[in-house]
């Protein structure tokens, strides 16, 4: 599809994903064309934008046309002299290879993210985005109905699967150095467009009134909707290129299948709101504060 503005909308999955092509990230866009952007990720929630070549000035300066930045991570360091920017490092044990929505144990956490590749390995090291709403409308309707009433707990300090060497355990070591819980709605609504999505992801342990074990099971069954096929898109890198997504009502998981080849992406994310569920209530920060040194508060 062509938009008014000139650029062109590729769908690249069944019910997530396009490819933007025609834009040039470095230039100063118009607004007109960051509004189709931005009317673009709302529908598709993951836009693919191929061989950029951006630096990090540029990728600050693009992700900032969607909103304030966050800094790069509440625990985890930035890139040397890049406050904003997350250093997506597989030789640095930085391996996101567990689904989830980018840093869902703070109250305000991310409304979009950016990853911008750097270097990628020949084969393997692709992200795979999964549509949540999607997963919602697959739900049988005593399931929705039951997710529509939850609330889970969010944190960044469970019991993770063991690192494999050192650098990851490190890595590990600094993500739950100060720890952080957070209740959200389990199907938040998405405040620009009202769609219904499911809220949970890998740090989303245990649903509010319910114990450890109910709460797995109910959660691993959500989340095998958020994860179907259907729902997933699959992009494999090349250098240069960056994607945004919609980190409302999407998960992520880059699988870890590249060895010891190196993989960089750089990560920028746009400050959000506070989720809110069907019937109103915004989610409520229970540890950790309201994590002001990484987040401003989006009203
Ligand atoms: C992330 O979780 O933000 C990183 C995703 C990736 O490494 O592809």
């Amino acid at each position: 599809m062509s938009t008014s503005t000139g650029f062109d909308i590729r769908r690249i999955g069944g019910r997530i994903g396009a490819e933007i092509v025609g834009v040039d990230l470095s230039s100063d866009l118009d607004p007109a064309i960051v509004t189709e952007i931005n009317k673009a990720l709302l529908e598709h929630k993951a836009l693919v934008f191929r061989g950029q070549q951006l630096d990090d000035a540029a990728q600050l300066r693009f992700a900032s046309l969607f909103g304030e930045l966050t800094t790069a991570h509440p625990t985890v360091p930035s890139v040397d002299g890049q406050p904003n920017i997350l250093p997506v490092d597989g030789n640095e044990g930085i391996r996101a290879n567990h689904w989830h929505t980018d840093v869902t144990f703070v109250r305000t956490p991310p409304k979009a993210s950016t990853l911008r590749s750097i270097v990628v390995p020949p084969y393997g090291g692709n992200t795979l985005i999964a549509n949540s709403a999607g997963a919602y409308q697959d739900l049988p309707e005593p399931l929705r109905e039951l997710a529509d009433r939850l609330w889970a707990v969010h944190t960044n300090d469970y019991d993770y699967a063991a690192p494999k060497n050192d650098k990851a355990a490190e890595h590990r070591k600094r993500f739950v150095s100060r720890k952080y819980r957070t209740a959200h709605p389990v199907v938040r609504v998405h405040p620009e467009t009202g769609e219904r999505g499911l809220f949970i992801g890998g740090f989303a342990q245990t649903l509010e009134g319910l114990g450890p074990s109910e709460s797995r099971d109910l959660l691993r069954i959500f989340q095998s909707y958020v994860t179907r096929p259907e729902n997933v898109l699959r992009v494999a890198w090349t250098p240069g290129d960056l994607i945004l997504f919609d980190n409302r009502i999407t998960q992520h998981y880059a699988p870890d299948d590249y060895g010891d080849l190196p993989r960089l992406l750089h990560r920028v994310t746009v400050a959000g709101d506070a989720p809110v569920g069907i019937d109103g209530t915004s989610s409520r920060a229970l540890e950790g504060g309201d994590a002001g040194h990484y987040t401003p508060a989006v009203a």
